[in-house]
């Protein structure tokens, strides 16, 4: 059998390609911020939002293409917000994904319009999604269901990115910079938002998509609340004992920028237990689940104890 680290390794190639095909040819004058873009997406990275996009949408027996737009879309939404964590006015760090970042390469002007790009780029890709695989004998019916599907999945995705979800997140942890105190009620708010609330997107929309029911969906809302604020502490853990080598990013970045974490505020053990804590309560509601859920719960537990 393949060792999880493999099939997760094997899954995320063929996820790259998928999403290098809706990635824009770098032409015209606009060239610069179109070489931006596709640098910061293609310097890899774990493309784990649209694993799990693609693996819950299986999981509920979804067998259709229409997801691979959508994970695409999720990719550079999550891509983009990496390139403006990344910039001088906010976590100014000039390396990520094993490369410099992009505003160390491009200026920090391409570096905003390469995020802006591909924000608006990943809701050009998502409208693919509605494009018909129908045959002319298949029924209108299906396809009217299908369509309101894929709308329901964009909403979601749209939500989770936006003021209420992702941005949400990251103004209240830069608000959060420097405060002497942050209550365990902010950090959670911080880690819900800026982390959370993308894997609630991929995972939300992969349900939709392949037809689960509203309770369906909010019990993979529930469970991708615990494996986001997971990773994110795993995140924060990191930062303090990961390796620049691994992790493809600087560590220090929390410190360097007077932030508090998981990790100053409870300690390295205590992190490291509620990681496992919530992993292990995402992997029970994978398990009481119909569909296979099984390499979701593994990639759950393999998650927990990343080093990258
Ligand atoms: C980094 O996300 C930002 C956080 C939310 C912690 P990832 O760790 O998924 O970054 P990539 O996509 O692998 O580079
Ligand atoms: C970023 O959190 C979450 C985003 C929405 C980009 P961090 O600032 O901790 O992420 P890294 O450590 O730079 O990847
Ligand atoms: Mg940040
Ligand atoms: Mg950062
Ligand atoms: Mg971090």
């Amino acid at each position: 059998m393949e060792q999880i680290q493999e099939r997760i390794q094997r899954k995320a190639a063929e996820i790259e390609d998928i999403i290098k095909a809706y990635l824009p040819e770098e032409t015209g004058l606009q060239r610069s911020v179109l070489e931006a873009m596709n640098y910061s997406v293609l310097a890899g990275g774990k493309r784990l939002r649209p694993m799990l996009m693609l693996e819950t949408y299986r999981m509920f027996g979804g067998r259709g293409r229409e997801v691979e737009a959508l994970m695409a879309a999720i990719e550079m939404i999550h891509t983009y917000s990496l390139v403006h964590d990344d910039l001088p006015a906010m976590d100014n760090d000039e390396y990520r994904r094993g490369r410099r970042t992009t505003h160390a390469v491009y200026g920090e002007a391409m570096g905003i319009l390469a995020g802006d790009g591909l924000l608006n780029l990943a809701w050009e890709t998502a409208m693919k999604a509605f494009a018909s695989e129908r045959r002319e004998e298949q029924n209108l019916q299906a396809e009217a269901v299908r369509l309101r599907r894929v709308a329901d999945a964009i909403s979601v995705l749209a939500q989770k990115a936006g003021v209420f979800g992702m941005i949400g997140g990251q103004c209240a942890d830069i608000e959060a910079e420097g405060a002497e105190q942050v209550s365990m009620e902010q950090l959670l708010f911080i880690h819900e938002h800026k982390t959370a609330a993308l894997i609630q997107a991929a995972m939300m929309a992969g349900a939709i998509l392949a037809g689960a029911d509203r309770q369906q969906v909010e019990r993979m809302e529930r469970c991708a609340y615990d494996i986001g604020v997971a990773f994110q502490i795993q995140d924060d853990i990191l930062d303090v004992t990961g390796t620049a080598e691994e992790l493809g990013k600087p560590i220090g970045s929390d410190e360097k920028n007077h932030k508090q974490t998981y990790v100053t505020i409870n300690g390295l053990e205590a992190s490291a237990g509620e990681v496992e804590r919530l992993s292990r309560e995402a992997m029970e509601i994978l398990f009481s689940l119909e569909g296979d859920s099984s390499f979701l719960q593994e990639l759950t537990a393999f998650l927990i104890h990343r080093r990258k």
